[in-house]
């Protein structure tokens, strides 16, 4: 299989060498080769240059970009895909004036999600999670991060584990799992938090290790969840077993969870809608990464997370969806790129890169994914024809997408039969 992709308007993101995460001022440069090709052979780019250099190359497929943007698929570092049935009562309830806080409190939010999923077949878990995928993929997205959290025993955690193994090995995107058990409290712990800490610690973390599917510990550390001590407690016990902290904090509270994943060299803090300076102070130096959610604040009408703050302290940051059933019923990565530049005050080369290698970066894979590099996954976005790159966050809500090639296949994104399974 080989692909050539001949007269790109612009071919985004490209890097000679392999970089593996972008910070601070470097965010400000997204790398730009204009009327370029690029090669592409099995699931992995071998070539790419100016149009005048393309001369003499063949391949089985080749296609035409006149007019087209050539990137890397967005990577999306923080998903909650594998869920069941929805949530719109909750929806309609916070119309209604209701927050999300007060849902949570009568039994309603992740609780109500997990009994939801605990009486949902394994089978069904799996069509429901993969189609949400599959939608994604064709939105341009090529790799995700996923995490358990609506199962909440120790059958269902697993059962959500499964499901997440049987995607990575079917789906043609790239999938990073990660075990959040500490996601809430469950109905029947909530009068004894510690054994459900325990449950996590001592039996579903050695059970999962052994199932050798997740590669992180994610904990909700928040007021009326998971305190630092208990959050400090889960991480330790996933780090026994090889589980790299990433981690939920201050999405409505700061509680020193930032610090604490930094000292866990945790890969990346997610949310970060409240933020302060022994915050920033402590993420100065560290190999965690921020990771930024606007379509969480959007649809929670909570602060959206001070990016600027975090780039001129010459931090990195990442954006991604949190797609999930209560706070970010959405996995469109245009959408977050839009919201990136609107909300957040970053620019279209900041957003670009915070979704493509930084969020490849915030999963752990990005010294194969997120940037045009020889080497590197085939996994591309093609866009309808633009203008310019910076009509894909400017037409917010457009879909910018016309093909995809994932791990080195073209797909058509508008045949209904299309298959992206391997
Ligand atoms: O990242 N904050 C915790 N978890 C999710 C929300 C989960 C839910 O409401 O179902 C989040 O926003
Ligand atoms: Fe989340």
């Amino acid at each position: 299989m080989s692909i050539l992709i001949t007269n790109i308007k612009q071919l985004l993101q490209v890097h000679d060498s392999n970089v593996t995460l972008v910070k601070g001022n470097d965010m400000k440069t997204l790398p730009v080769l204009e009327n370029a090709y690029l090669y592409v052979e099995h699931d992995t780019i071998i070539e790419y240059g100016e149009m005048k250099y393309c001369d003499g190359l063949e391949a089985e497929t080749v296609i035409d970009a006149t007019g087209k943007i050539v990137l890397p698929s967005w990577c999306d570092s923080h998903t909650h895909m594998v869920y069941a049935g929805d949530r719109t009562s909750e929806f309609v309830d916070r119309i209604n004036g209701l927050s999300y806080a007060e849902i949570a409190n009568r039994g309603g939010g992740i609780l109500n999600s997990a009994k939801l999923l605990q009486d949902t077949s394994e089978e069904d878990l799996y069509e429901q999670s993969i189609n949400r995928m599959e939608e994604l993929i064709k939105m341009g997205t090529g790799a995700f991060e996923i995490k358990t959290g609506y199962g909440l025993t120790v059958d269902a955690e697993l059962k959500m584990l499964r499901v997440i193994k049987r995607i990575k090995q079917e789906s043609l995107a790239k999938i990073a799992p990660t075990l959040l058990a500490a996601h809430a409290i469950p109905e029947s712990y909530r009068a004894k938090k510690d054994k459900y800490i325990k449950l996590i610690t001592e039996q579903l973390i050695p059970k999962a290790a052994k199932l050798n599917i997740a590669y992180y510990i994610d904990v909700f550390c928040e007021e009326g969840y998971f305190d630092i001590n208990d959050t400090e407690a889960i991480l330790k016990a996933g780090l026994k077993h090889k589980l790299i902290p990433k981690i939920h904090v201050n999405q409505f509270n700061i509680l020193g969870g930032v610090a604490l994943g930094v000292k866990h060299n945790a890969l990346s803090v997610d949310h970060l809608e409240e933020l302060n300076e022994d915050d920033i102070k402590a993420l100065k130096n560290s190999d965690t990464i921020p990771v930024a959610l606007p379509g969480c604040s959007y649809f929670l009408s909570i602060p959206y997370t001070p990016a600027r703050q975090l780039i001129d302290a010459g931090l990195p940051i990442a954006i991604a969806t949190d797609y999930n059933p209560g706070s970010a019923p959405s996995g469109n990565m245009n959408f977050i790129v839009s919201a990136a530049c609107v909300k957040l005050k970053m620019t279209p080369e900041e957003a670009i890169n915070a979704a493509t290698i930084n969020g490849a970066y915030a999963m752990g894979i990005s010294n194969l994914y997120g940037s045009i590099t020889r080497g590197k996954k085939a996994n591309l976005i093609i866009t309808k024809p633009l203008n310019h790159y910076s009509e894909i966050p400017y037409a917010f809500a457009h879909n910018p997408v016309e093909q995809v090639i994932i791990n080195g296949q073209l797909k058509d994104i508008n045949n209904p039969e299309e298959n992206f399974r391997i």
